[in-house]
């Protein structure tokens, strides 16, 4: 099963990444959907300044010559389509969702693509925690269904969770293996469970972070230095939840709580809630528990 045209559907904090090393390290034909035209301009210029950083870098480390580097990321860049049209989605071999963390938003997108795409098309879903399986059967191909978890920042993290359900054909999760690590990811099969691997470790514990600040145990700084230079985590766990968006972590909680109210690891946070509701969204819209400009926190 060859993979050679892939769609993203959805070009924010996630999408855009996904859509970028698509494109520059897979060297696949990308189109990048978004329904709105001003997000996914804002979703290309992201992966342009992003292309433009790297490129740089390779120069200055002395890996490519800038003529080279130039070259490199505007062949990226001609190989992504921008649509905001879900008929341009209708021939890729594989189409990844990173769209907003809702199940029925998501599961009624799935049923667009299953009627919309080629019968051999792959669907993969980035969910941070809702049951791939669910998606599989909105979309009417189960079998054709994987997760396909890349992490934040794409362009940065080295992993990728492939996530196959009980109905998955084997080839299909195969061919979504292959096609992480054609992005130079390192991909680990997982099944789906809540939070799959890295999800039902790390967000238990930004839990217990965020009720250690409500409760005024240490101050953020002070958390977050802690697991820096106690643990060797390259960012502390209150600035971790601003990298994520607070908003992506409460919808992650909130689904984890309503489906399984007995888990004592899932919990929403006063402190969460509260910082949502004031429209403090985190790193992307300039302030969570930090105010951020670009990459700098304050
Ligand atoms: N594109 C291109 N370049 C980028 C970039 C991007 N998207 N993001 C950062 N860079 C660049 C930076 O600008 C910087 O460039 P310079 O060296 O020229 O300044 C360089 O890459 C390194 O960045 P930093 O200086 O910020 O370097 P760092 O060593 O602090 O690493 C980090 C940054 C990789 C994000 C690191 O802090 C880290 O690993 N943090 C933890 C991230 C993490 O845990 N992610 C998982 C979140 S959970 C998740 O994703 C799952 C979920 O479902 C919620
Ligand atoms: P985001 O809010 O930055 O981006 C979501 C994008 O989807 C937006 O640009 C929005 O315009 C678009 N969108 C929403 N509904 C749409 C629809 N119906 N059709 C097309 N586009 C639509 O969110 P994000 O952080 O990129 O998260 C996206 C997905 O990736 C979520 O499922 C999230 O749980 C998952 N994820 C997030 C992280 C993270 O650290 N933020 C890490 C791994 C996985």
């Amino acid at each position: 099963m060859q993979i050679k045209k892939v769609g993203v559907v959805g070009c924010g904090l996630m999408g855009h990444g996904i859509v970028q090393v698509a494109a520059a390290q897979g060297g696949f034909d990308v189109v990048a959907f978004e329904a709105d035209q001003g997000a996914l301009d804002k979703g290309i210029a992201r992966v342009e300044k992003s292309l433009a950083k790297l490129a740089q870098k390779s120069v200055e480390k002395g890996k490519m010559d800038a003529d080279k580097a130039e070259a490199w990321a505007a062949g990226a860049r001609a190989r992504i389509t921008p649509s905001t049209d879900k008929a341009d989605l209708a021939d890729c071999d594989l189409v990844v969702e990173a769209i907003v963390e809702n199940l029925d938003v998501k599961k009624s997108l799935f049923a667009e693509l299953g009627a919309t795409c080629k019968p051999e098309t792959i669907l993969a879903s980035n969910t941070s925690s809702f049951p791939i399986a669910e998606m599989g059967e909105a979309s009417g191909r189960p079998e054709r269904m994987v997760g396909l978890h890349f992490f934040n920042p794409v362009q940065l993290m080295k992993l990728v969770e492939v996530v196959r359900t009980d109905k998955t054909d084997e080839d299909v999760f195969a061919a979504a293996r292959g096609f992480g690590e054609s992005c130079g990811k390192v991909p680990v099969g997982c099944k789906d469970t809540p939070g799959f691997v890295v999800n039902r470790l790390l967000v238990p514990y930004m839990v217990q972070a965020l009720e250690m600040l409500d409760r005024g145990d240490a101050s953020k700084e002070d958390i977050d230095a802690a697991m820096q230079f106690g643990c060797g985590h390259p960012m502390g766990p209150i600035t971790l939840t601003d990298y994520v968006g607070l908003d992506t972590t409460l919808f992650i909680l909130e689904g984890w709580c309503e489906r399984y109210p007995n888990e004592p690891a899932f919990a929403v946070p006063g402190i969460l809630r509260r910082h949502v509701e004031a429209g403090k969204l985190g790193r992307k819209s300039g302030e969570g528990f930090f105010k951020w400009d670009g990459d700098k926190r304050s």
